[in-house]
């Protein structure tokens, strides 16, 4: 659901068919042209993205990352799909993620020399050809047989950063392989320590350099979404689950040789900076941490010896906290002060979207829903042209405003549009 003030595309399209529909059963309207005719009218002014998306053949022939949505809905299975859409309580805060940076506008400077731009971007020792890079998401089978696997490819063709999720569904030892470069992996710690070191050792050995603690969910969550639409999916997926649709997860590798008698895996309610403290000293993976949105806590981050933070609230997925990630940015990015460095996701739907994230202090920016859109929709390819799209957007904002590298993109070419009351 969408926030009244701010219609989704989807809303808006509704509205108009709506609205078409009266207009062609009006009795008093006798020259009014049927509903097809109508629709061919409106859709020849259709903004772009509207007009292709539906029936994408190809991945070449998108135009921007949304245009994979719809392919990507059509293909994956609705509880599946229901799963990775929806947030948490009415959805405000995963629209808000997107919504937030309409807010925002650029400001571009001309005339400087666009010839030469390099996104590279450097985290810990490696360089990335942009600074977009894949969030963790959990058990990506449900949405493409090749998975985790298909993504690490399309991650290494594009020169991209992955973050491998603990619910992973493919061996993070074959995932790391077929990324070549360093993949980072997302935690969800046990309540049981015993577990999370044997899934600690393992990112380990795999070669892992950065340890990526999820604390935005230790509890538990309503994802209601989720809930009303996996009711509609009446099929078994046993190759998923246990029982019925929604029920726990098999084949998460990341849990073989753990007892999980009466563990949960996502929530560990009693976890605290002491705990944060134990994982530092347990590991010699760097540690970030995902899922802060305040300054207090960024502060904290440093002070625990913290190696980096990524700014987030799970996709809206955590709690309906109605914050924006875009917007809790730069008081995380003044409490922390170029010690350590700060990620943000959330939202990102266009290399506007990042370029101003980036001028807001960010180091890099994570994509979660869209990557998982073309995978659903073409597999490795799919999520080829959704990083080919956005980073040729940030490509292009970059020549256009003025930044040869990204540490050009600074504060001041960005500014806040004012509140409409
Ligand atoms: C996993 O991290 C999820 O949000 O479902």
């Amino acid at each position: 659901m969408s926030h009244p003030l701010f219609p989704s595309k989807d809303q808006i399209l509704r509205y108009r068919r709506e609205f078409l529909k009266f207009l062609a059963a009006s009795p008093c309207l006798a020259a009014v042209p049927p509903l097809e005719v109508l629709e061919s009218m409106f859709w020849q002014n259709a903004p772009s993205g509207a007009t292709v998306g539906n029936d994408l053949s190809s991945p070449k022939d998108a135009l921007d990352v949304m245009d994979f949505e719809a392919a990507a809905k059509k293909k994956i299975p609705i509880a599946h799909w229901a799963y990775m859409a929806g947030g948490v309580d009415d959805d405000y805060t995963r629209d808000a993620n997107h919504e937030a940076y309409r807010h925002i506008y650029l400001r571009p400077r001309r005339l400087v020399d666009a010839t030469g731009i390099s996104m590279k971007t450097e985290l810990f020792g490696t360089v990335y050809d942009s600074p977009i890079f894949i969030c963790p998401v959990g058990e990506q089978k449900a949405f493409h047989p090749e998975g985790e696997l298909a993504v690490a490819r399309a991650a290494r063709a594009k020169g991209t950063l992955q973050i491998l999720s603990t619910l992973t569904t493919t061996r993070v030892e074959d995932v790391a392989r077929a990324l070549g470069t360093p993949l980072w992996f997302q935690l969800y710690t046990l309540t049981d320590w015993t577990g999370t070191e044997k899934m600690i050792r393992r990112a380990e050995a795999a070669g892992c350099p950065v340890l990526v603690l999820t604390v935005d969910n230790t509890t538990g969550r309503n994802p209601e979404t989720y809930q009303r639409l996996r009711r509609t999916d009446t099929r078994n997926c046993s190759m998923c689950h246990e029982g019925e649709p929604g029920s726990t997860v098999n084949g998460r590798p990341m849990y073989d040789g753990i007892d999980m008698t009466g563990l949960n895996g996502r929530t560990n309610p009693a976890m605290d900076w002491q705990y944060v403290d134990k994982l530092k000293k347990a590991t010699r993976m760097k540690l970030l941490i995902k899922g802060l949105d305040t300054r207090e806590d960024a502060q904290l981050c440093v002070q625990h010896g913290v190696d980096g933070i990524i700014v987030s609230n799970h996709g809206g997925r955590a709690t309906e906290t109605d914050r924006a990630t875009i917007d809790a940015l730069p008081e995380v990015v003044e409490a922390v002060g170029n010690r350590i460095p700060v990620l943000v996701d959330g939202g990102i739907r266009r290399g506007t979207d990042a370029f101003k994230a980036l001028a807001l202090g960010a180091t890099a920016v994570g994509i979660g829903r869209p990557y998982i859109w073309g995978l659903g929709a073409f597999g490795q390819t799919g999520v080829e042209r959704v990083l080919e799209l956005l980073q040729k957007e940030l490509h292009q904002t970059m020549a256009n405003c003025g930044t040869h590298t990204i540490a050009d993109i600074k504060r001041d070419r960005v500014g806040f549009a004012k509140p409409y009351f």
